[in-house]
């Protein structure tokens, strides 16, 4: 924690972080040699983890065009990444140059870089924020400056649940965010999983990182989604769901759930 007793962190690069664990093994350029080692590592683990990766950020953009084309005009992105094109607003404002988009993270580093790619339009806000404390998320000014929780939202939590630990209560945390938000709001969450191989390994690999890896099976990551109700083809691996080109190889074993959901009542 940090001194003023909230959850965002300092800029540390002498542990390895997610999103720039999450960037090297995209192919990007904001990530250090811890990053690095800790990318290879997990690859060497998890030899599917690059497909596995680019499988999720196509989920997303297939996500963001579905919510977008039933109507949603808002996002709220939680665990955004450091900015990886096509970035959230780009993908939906594509289809809807009107939607709006508040990005959020508890990295410093996304915030920076975000600060540069991804606000300043208007339209999009990035704000440090912790999803272990989602009133503040909710409440932050800047999420508020851009986002009207009386109209539908689409909440984004992609790969960023796993990052929560049993003792976080996750599935209290999303909760709260749903109640949060009003009736045709969705839900598009992605999780890691060890459901399709043994992938102890690459737990342990972020052991030694800022944030653990929290696996968790289909039945666990579905109760994410309580109080929503799951749109075709429900929760999927995420080459699987709605997919517009071919599966990439090894999708049988890539280890991440997606799904979305609308919020009816
Ligand atoms: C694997 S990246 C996912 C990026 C993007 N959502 C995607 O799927 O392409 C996970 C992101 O979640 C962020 N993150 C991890 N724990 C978080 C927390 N407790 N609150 C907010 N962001 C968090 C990390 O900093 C990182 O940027």
């Amino acid at each position: 924690m940090s001194q003023d007793g909230s959850r965002i962190g300092e800029i540390d690069t002498s542990r390895p972080h997610p999103a720039r664990i999450y960037d090297y093994l995209l192919g990007g350029k904001d990530n250090y040699e811890v990053d690095q080692q800790a990318g290879d590592q997990l690859a060497a683990a998890a030899p599917e983890v690059r497909i596995g990766l680019r499988a999720n950020r196509d989920f997303l953009r297939r996500a963001v065009r579905y919510v977008v084309d039933s109507g949603v005009r808002q996002i709220v992105d939680i665990g955004t990444g450091l900015p990886t094109s096509p970035n959230v607003h780009e993908v939906a404002q594509h289809t809807a140059p009107d939607v709006r988009v508040a990005y959020v993270d508890n990295d410093p580093i996304v915030k920076a870089h975000g600060d540069a790619l991804l606000s300043g339009f208007g339209t999009t806000s990035i704000v440090l924020a912790d999803l272990r404390e989602p009133h503040a998320v909710v409440d932050h000014p800047d999420v508020r400056r851009i986002i009207d929780f009386d109209e539908p939202v689409a909440l984004l939590l992609v790969a960023v649940v796993h990052f929560l630990t049993d003792e976080d209560e996750p599935a209290q945390i999303v909760a709260t965010l749903r109640d949060a938000l009003p009736a045709g709001s969705f839900l598009v969450l992605s999780h890691a999983t060890g459901d399709f191989a043994d992938r102890s390994e690459a737990q342990a690999v972020y052991t030694r990182a800022s944030a653990s890896l929290n696996l968790r099976t289909r039945t666990e990551i579905e109760h994410f989604f309580d109080g929503f109700d799951l749109v075709e083809p429900g929760l999927a691996q995420v080459p699987f769901w709605r997919p517009d080109t071919p599966p990439p190889p090894r999708s049988a074993e890539i280890g991440f759930y997606g799904g979305v959901a609308r919020k009816t009542g």
